[in-house]
């Protein structure tokens, strides 16, 4: 009988831990560690994904689930579902097309991609590559403030739909296996968004014995940055910004005295400060200080479809997905002529399990270990994403 079953199992993956397994076969050593990692002890990498295990979804049964619309919007922008792409750095590590991949397959799944500062392809060629793709730009401000503003510049030549900058790394968090590593970009490859050496992180020496990257920001980011460079940021550009990194309802208010245009709950994939809270945890009271005022998104952790289904019961307006990406992308370089696995360069998009549709409109509460209950079942948030997400009652 095992031997029965086991003659019969596939070894395609079927959910974003197995991409992730293959991966880690896949890629380089070092390549895998950078992507993988978190800061320090790595308390809130484990976190991220743990705390949306203790959540609980209490679905409703028998409403008709026949024609379900899971399209959305994000700053204004459709998208066929509440699964966007956040920003990951250096993709042609993991691909030889890297951030260009990613933006033909967010086109062909209708969804938005966010484009890192530090991208190993430039502003205009990922655009240029995907053609009525909705892209977003994600900033560093840099210590140049002339060279911050040829970013948002640029990113609006391009016709990308809003500015997200990341408010979470004055400093680089300590990843113990990049120290280990003494990770830079491999030669041939280069943040494609700048002119120099030292901007481009390809400069062959000069890292020392540290990871590179946190050399690499020490030297170029700002870390003297504080809320009115947020309004600077709103000066200069027409475009909606967003604040990338936010954990407390107190930033929460503050960002939308200063103007901002959306939250995005993130502790940047638990990389930079460890021990900071799991983003699902932080939400609720980011959602209820914001009151609708902004919209409010969340990345870190998301794995599952029934992990979106959490965060959007709990107020989110969509998801971002960090790490699932690279694995995709790792991933269909060995699968290349996989045509059924992953049919029209969809393929990562569709590590997430879609059953979340089957579901008539939920409420969420913790599981019973936990104190705090959420009890927003009859909450017109739960109504809204409802009406939104499953099209009706
Ligand atoms: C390898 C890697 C590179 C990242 N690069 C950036 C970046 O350049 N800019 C940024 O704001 N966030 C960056 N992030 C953070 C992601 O945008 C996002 O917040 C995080 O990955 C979400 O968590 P998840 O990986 O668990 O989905 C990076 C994350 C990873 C894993």
């Amino acid at each position: 009988m095992k031997g029965h079953l086991s003659g019969n199992m596939s070894d395609k993956p079927v959910c974003v831990s197995d991409f992730e397994h293959r991966a880690k076969r896949i890629l380089p050593k070092s390549v895998f560690d950078y992507y993988f990692s978190g800061a320090d002890q790595q308390e809130s990498l484990t976190e991220n994904i743990a705390a949306f295990k203790r959540w609980r979804l209490l679905p409703r049964v028998l409403k008709d689930v026949s024609q379900v619309d899971m399209s959305t919007t994000v700053l204004g922008q459709s998208v066929s579902m509440p699964v966007c792409v956040a920003p990951t750095a250096m993709q042609r590590m993991a691909h030889p097309e890297g951030e260009i991949a990613t933006a033909k397959a967010c086109v062909s799944a209708a969804t938005g991609m966010m484009l890192s500062s530090w991208a190993t392809s430039t502003i205009e060629e990922v655009a240029e590559a995907a053609p009525g793709g909705v892209h977003w730009m994600q900033l560093y401000i840099y210590k140049d403030r002339a060279l911050t503003q040829s970013l948002v510049r640029r990113a609006e030549e391009a016709g990308y739909k809003g500015i997200f900058v990341t408010v979470d790394t004055p400093y680089l968090g300590k990843r113990r296996d990049d120290v280990r590593n003494r990770f830079k970009l491999p030669s041939h490859l280069r943040m494609a968004n700048f002119e120099t050496p030292d901007l481009a992180f390809s400069s062959k020496e000069g890292y020392g014995e540290d990871s590179g990257l946190a050399v690499y920001v020490a030297q170029a980011i700002d870390p003297t940055l504080k809320w009115e460079d947020i309004a600077w940021l709103k000066k200069i550009t027409s475009l909606p910004v967003v604040v990338k990194g936010v954990l407390r309802a107190d930033d929460a208010r503050e960002a939308l005295k200063h103007g901002v245009d959306g939250i995005l709950v993130s502790n940047h994939g638990a990389r930079q400060l460890d021990c900071v809270p799991a983003t699902i945890d932080a939400l609720p009271e980011i959602v209820e200080a914001v009151g609708g005022r902004a919209e409010v998104y969340l990345d870190g952790g998301v794995r599952t479809g029934t992990d979106v289904l959490k965060a959007l019961a709990l107020g989110a307006k969509a998801v971002f997905i960090g790490r699932p990406i690279l694995w995709g992308l790792a991933c269909e370089v060995r699968q290349r002529t996989a045509a059924e696995l992953f049919p029209n360069k969809k393929f990562y998009l569709f590590m997430f399990d879609h059953k979340i549709i089957y579901f008539a409109g939920i409420r969420v509460r913790r599981c019973q270990r936990c104190a705090r209950i959420a009890t927003r079942g009859t909450s017109p948030l739960i109504s809204s994403y409802r009406m939104s997400i499953f099209g009706g009652n």
